[in-house]
């Protein structure tokens, strides 16, 4: 897997997220405290001049208590080869178990960031947290999105600083 500098980085914008999904990935590697979740919604652009990745994660996932207490993540994208692993790690909760142990994927350490990446990956984005906020009711201007939540259970939106990217060579142009 090869560095990417991200003004070469390249995928389809619309469907990495919603398509190809990620495992966001919080927590300490060298201590074993850590959780994974799939995640398909989000985005990759620029804010503040840097090279942003942002995801939503709702209040009762397991790994949202790992995203408060540490200071980065990492996005993983995989073969659909995996597809089976990602849809069991996006509906069992770390909170009831090691659901990693159950999938044929393997957490290594990072070399720049806290959390884990995967060594099976096909695409890796490491991320320092840079923001963080509640989508709030009032604010929606789209009554149909605000209906979605009807545990009022709203993302909180982490942007993250994107610090390196590695992919296979289908990921540069
Ligand atoms: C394809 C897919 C996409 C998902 N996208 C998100 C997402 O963007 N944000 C979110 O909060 N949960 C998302 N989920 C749900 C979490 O992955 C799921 O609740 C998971 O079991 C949480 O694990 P945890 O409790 O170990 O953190 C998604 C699940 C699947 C299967």
């Amino acid at each position: 897997m090869n560095l990417i500098p991200v003004q070469t980085f390249c995928s389809k914008a619309f469907t990495l997220f919603d398509e190809d999904w990620f495992l966001l990935t919080s927590g300490d590697f060298a201590s074993g405290r850590f959780n994974t979740m799939t995640i398909s919604w989000g985005s990759l652009g620029t804010l503040w001049n840097k090279p942003v990745a942002q995801v939503v994660v709702r209040p009762t996932r397991h790994t949202f208590s790992f995203l408060e207490s540490f200071t980065d993540f990492s996005l993983c994208s995989f073969s659909r080869e995996y597809r089976k692993a990602l849809q069991f790690l996006g509906t069992r909760s770390g909170r009831d178990g090691d659901k990693i142990a159950d999938v044929p994927i393997t957490p290594i350490a990072s070399d720049i960031i806290q959390s884990p990446v995967f060594s099976e990956a096909n695409l890796i984005i490491e991320c320092r947290k840079i923001y963080s906020d509640d989508l709030h009711a009032e604010r929606f201007l789209d009554p149909s999105i605000a209906a979605q939540y009807p545990d009022r259970d709203f993302h909180r939106l982490y942007i993250g600083e994107v610090l390196q990217v590695k992919g296979e060579a289908a990921f540069r142009c």
